[in-house]
């Protein structure tokens, strides 16, 4: 197989975790490139459900090789939760896990300050996974992070340690009014962490650049989405890193020239979790009745999703952003009972229909949808195997939506476990 990135079109939660799971067989390696466990990746397999945070959801097939690429911010304590997690129902870790000693490391004064700014934000909070991502990047691109293989040299760790204790616990103090953290307490913590974790530290750039030489494969699984990247997303209501598809190449050492394919994972309906304009979201009514159909509840926090119709404006800028070069629809299964069904294909704001995701968040805000109603199929479609068996107006559906974003549908989900999966060739 080529070497492909797996990102998400939407709000995130598209589904990344299953698509990397059927897709994993084929590759050698799976790469995590950016985000930390603000991810909750669900992959079901028979009975058994995992939720990855961290980790690559390749690790469950055995003799893949998982990484987790310089782009990443790693809780360590989180990060040997999962290991511990993964070794408990028999999955073995220690040769298959490799991190990059340039991921920057997370540090309970990240999650401290998450929470803090958040709160002092009141109503116009992020609504953030409270995990430490935003305060963990925001030091990384200050230069005062603390990375991998600074954690495992005693000497930088005290030095860089003392440094970033000066500068934050007067922050803590003086304009949160907490008390701050002790230097020896977290050193202790942060030296058995970085004695255990050891051994998955590598230069995962040489890694990952000798096995695509050997002409191994790479599947780059993307976290959150693109409308949540940094750049791309409906800033500031996003994430601190870039989800979409040059992240791949940034957070990982390998070179744009090596990535072969994007695939977008877009839910048939669109999902957001946290706060931010969603100019989609359904009525209370069916909101429920989706969430609840739709199993929408967050997988790192618990937190109800809020659920809308499709937004072609939405994947549209995704198509664009990514270059994506092809899409996988999941969650067909979940409007099996909608009587019709829409799609947002403009925005109206003061007079004016945009059909181009606008940057401008009071247009996201405060827009009219314009819709294309459709009539729904009123069939159980989980048990559908192939897309020509699909009744004839989910297929109608989907190849609307194909035709709106001008990119093929090569993969189909209808439920969460792996069998409820088609191609549509
Ligand atoms: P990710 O973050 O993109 O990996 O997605 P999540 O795991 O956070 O959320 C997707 C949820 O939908 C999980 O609970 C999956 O088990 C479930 N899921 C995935 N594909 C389908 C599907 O086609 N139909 C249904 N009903 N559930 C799905
Ligand atoms: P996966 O990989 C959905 C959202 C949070 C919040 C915003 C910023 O499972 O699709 P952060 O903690 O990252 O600073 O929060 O981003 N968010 C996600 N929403 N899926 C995710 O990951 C998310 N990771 C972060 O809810 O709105
Ligand atoms: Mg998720």
């Amino acid at each position: 197989m080529p070497n492909v990135v797996i990102i998400g079109a939407q709000w995130g939660d598209e589904g990344k975790g299953k698509v990397i799971d059927i897709l994993a067989p084929k590759s050698d390696f799976v790469v995590r490139y950016q985000g930390g466990n603000n991810a909750g990746h669900t992959v079901v397999i028979g009975k058994d459900k995992f939720v990855l945070h961290l980790i690559p959801s390749g690790i469950l097939h055995k003799g893949k090789i998982c990484v987790i690429g310089n782009g990443v911010v790693v809780d360590p304590k989180a990060l040997l939760e999962e290991i511990a997690m993964l070794e408990a129902k028999g999955v073995k870790v220690d040769g298959r896990l490799f991190i990059s000693n340039e991921a920057h490391i997370i540090f309970p004064y990240h999650r401290k300050l998450d929470e803090l700014k958040e709160k002092a934000k009141k109503k116009k909070k992020i609504g953030t996974t409270k995990k430490g991502i935003g305060p963990c990047y925001s030091d990384k691109v200050a230069r005062s992070g603390i990375r991998l293989i600074d954690l495992l040299n005693d000497r930088v760790l005290k030095e860089k340690l003392k440094a970033n204790l000066a500068e934050k616990n007067p922050i803590f103090t003086k304009i949160y009014g907490v008390s701050g953290y002790s230097f020896k307490t977290l050193y202790k913590e942060y030296k058995g962490y970085a004695a255990r974790i050891k051994r998955y530290a590598r230069d995962t750039t040489v890694l990952l650049n000798d096995a695509i030489a050997s002409k191994k494969s790479i599947l780059f699984e993307g976290a959150q989405g693109t409308l949540l990247d940094v750049d791309h997303g409906t800033y500031p209501f996003v994430t601190s890193s870039n989800a979409t598809a040059g992240g791949a190449a940034t957070g990982t050492g390998v070179g744009p020239s090596k990535i072969d394919k994007v695939i977008g994972i877009v839910k048939a309906y669109t999902t957001r979790v946290g706060e931010g304009p969603f100019p989609t979201q359904f009525d209370p009514d069916l909101l429920e009745k989706i969430r609840q159909k739709g199993g929408e509840f967050g997988a790192t926090t618990g937190r109800p999703r809020r659920c809308g119709w499709f937004d072609a404006l939405v994947v549209r800028h995704s198509v664009r952003v990514n270059g994506l070069d092809e899409i996988v629809i999941t969650k067909l299964d979940v409007l099996d009972e909608l009587k019709s069904i829409k799609i947002c294909t403009g925005y109206r704001y003061k007079a004016k229909t945009y059909r181009d995701f606008p940057s401008d968040i009071e247009i996201i805000k405060n827009c009219e949808p314009v819709y294309v109603t459709m009539p729904g199929w009123m069939t159980d479609t989980g048990k559908v195997k192939s897309y020509s068996r699909l009744p004839v107006n989910a297929k109608k559906y989907l190849d609307y939506i194909q035709k709106l974003l001008g990119t093929k549908i090569v993969l189909v989900s209808v439920g969460c476990d792996r069998k409820q999966t088609f191609s549509n060739r």
